[in-house]
């Protein structure tokens, strides 16, 4: 029988660090759940010193998802490991991560105070590590040790490290290419060494955590199988720092569709991957590039004669797996005015989406009134009527996704209450904007701009008090038709840190209005969450030491 691998999912730790993709504790909730559905082993839910919302959603996870281990992360300090402990204290399968860096370069770099020379810091690292160890073994039995860096570690100090780490009790030992510096054939061997150096192997779970500057993420996580590793680290969507991480789907199907390759078997439930794609792209502002593999929208759309043909005569002359398995096969029955109730809900639950009972007809009179208005409702329609719904139902509903970053009080920070736009062919644009904020104030402002777009951002700017810089804007069409639902990202900047938001509509001037009020309301939460810990989400990793 072959070997299982164990999925080790960190888009809820590596995946938020990439920069501009934080999410809120309920978004978090909602893919853990998804995660679950999806049947991953372990989900690294977050970093608990960093801030007070990593905290919670370790917290909330470990206690309110069943079914797979959660992990929070840590460095070797005391008190990160004590955050993290507590965190998970009250969950039922827990398991704390704990790292310090490896190779020379980081070791010149952080670690002036543990030695003059470097075998003296070297000996400092490992003693650092072996506490580190004993003191999370005091809060669970499952503790897993990072040398990070190691892609780049000497691997006769990684050795060293490795057997002190084992011995000391860690049960799972990982071995990350965080820079994604390795070759495949390089990152295999230095796995191969480590369980070559291990006096018994078999006593621990070797892991991979590789990521993608050169775009050989997932190809360095099958290697690193090949050579005895029997758990990847992964995200969905390859979300994650710089490049990102490898993507979970990848992997999965890899394992899956070349079973005869790699022999062991990853037991995921393949079909929940598109919708879980989905989800973190929506909850991160991510868009998933058509091209992406598994679970981008081209992934199996076929636009040459020659292999639509060759698909309708035999699916297998130019697809290797079925868009089914992936959870891509909703698009087979079309959605319009005619489709009733059943239609509707089936396949809102295929694209990953639990539809309280209490919310149903209002999202089918949603439904209904953009069927009304287009001959065909695709599924990025679906999601628009969800968001349109969810702003108002999110409070009460798990499932549905939210129009913003919600804040402590639970709303976001600013809702937009009434949108106009006067364009003639004589005058530049003329807007005025209505802003709630979540405190109850209302906030009316006007502005005019060389076009709609620019008036409009000029009067949100007038009327919040975040302050901030426009860093990207981009429209593109996501449906088809005249009729066609844009979709527009944006990401604005605030000190170090970066926020996107996203929004869809029939309406550009109106996605490009609202997709500007999620990224404030991002940045409004992310302000509030951190409270007086360090306004720097993706930064607080390089506080390494
Ligand atoms: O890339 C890396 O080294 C990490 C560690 C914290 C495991 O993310
Ligand atoms: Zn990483």
């Amino acid at each position: 029988m072959s070997d299982s691998i164990t999925i080790f999912d960190t888009t809820l730790r590596d995946g938020e660090q990439a920069p501009g993709a934080s999410m809120t504790v309920a978004e978090k909730m909602r893919i853990a759940h998804k995660l679950a559905d999806l049947n991953v082993d372990v989900i690294e839910a977050g970093f608990p010193i960093s801030s007070p919302a990593q905290t919670e959603a370790v917290a909330r996870i470990a206690t309110e998802v069943d079914g797979l281990v959660t992990c929070a992360l840590a460095r070797t300090k005391e008190d990160d490991i004590s955050a993290a402990g507590e965190a998970l204290a009250n969950g039922s399968d827990t398991r704390l991560h704990t790292f310090i860096a490896t190779s020379d370069v980081h070791i010149e770099a952080k670690f002036d105070a543990l030695g003059d020379t470097m075998a003296e810091k070297r000996e400092a690292i490992i003693q650092r590590a072996v506490r580190a160890i004993e003191q999370a073994l005091t809060y669970t039995d499952n503790v897993e040790f990072s040398a990070e860096d190691a892609g780049r570690t000497d691997p006769a100090f990684l050795c060293e490290i490795v057997q002190a780490a084992a011995e000391a009790g860690a049960t799972t030992i990982n071995i990350p290419d965080t820079t994604g510096y390795c070759a495949p054939s390089e990152y295999a061997d230095l796995v191969a060494s480590v369980v070559d150096c291990l006096p018994a192997p078999e006593a621990v779970t070797l892991s991979t955590h590789c990521h993608d500057d050169l775009g050989l993420a997932t190809a360095n996580t099958l290697a690193g199988i090949r050579a005895g590793a029997r758990q990847v680290e992964c995200t969905i969507n390859g979300i994650g720092e710089r490049a990102g991480n490898a993507a979970l789907e990848e992997i999965v199907m890899a394992l899956t569709v070349r079973a005869d390759e790699f022999d062991v078997t990853a037991d995921v439930r393949t079909e929940h991957l598109t919708p879980t794609s989905q989800m973190v792209s929506a909850a991160t502002g991510f868009p998933v590039q058509p091209n992406k593999a598994i679970v981008g929208s081209n992934a199996f759309s076929h636009e040459a004669g020659i292999h639509q043909h060759g698909v309708l005569e035999e699916r297998t002359t130019y697809e290797i797996m079925s868009a089914a398995d992936v959870g891509q096969d909703a698009e087979q029955i079309r959605l319009g005015r005619h489709s009733g109730r059943h239609g509707l809900f089936n396949r809102l639950e295929a694209l990953g989406y639990e539809v309280p009972d209490a919310h149903r007809d209002e999202i089918y009179q949603h439904f209904l009134d953009l069927a009304d208005r287009k001959k065909e409702v695709f599924e990025e329609d679906l999601e628009q009527v969800m968001e349109d719904v969810g702003a108002e139902a999110v409070e009460t509903a798990t499932g549905l996704p939210d129009n913003g970053a919600a804040t402590n009080s639970g709303t976001p920070a600013y809702r937009l209450d009434h949108l106009s736009v006067q364009i003639t062919t004589d005058e530049a644009p003329q807007v005025s904007v209505r802003l709630l904020r979540d405190d109850g104030s209302v906030r009316e402002e006007q502005a005019t701009g060389d076009g709609p777009v620019e008036a409009v951002y000029r009067a949100l700017d007038h009327a919040v008090d975040e302050p901030h810089t426009l860093v990207d804007f981009a429209l593109r069409a996501i449906s088809e038709g005249a009729d066609a639902l844009g979709e527009v990202n944006v990401t604005i900047r605030y000190g170090e840190n970066e926020f996107l938001g996203q929004a869809r509509n029939t309406d550009v001037v109106r996605a490009s209005a609202d997709a500007y009020v999620d990224a404030l309301n991002r940045l409004a939460a992310a302000r509030e969450h951190t409270e007086s810990v360090e306004f720097v989400q993706n930064g607080i990793m390089h506080a390494y030491d």
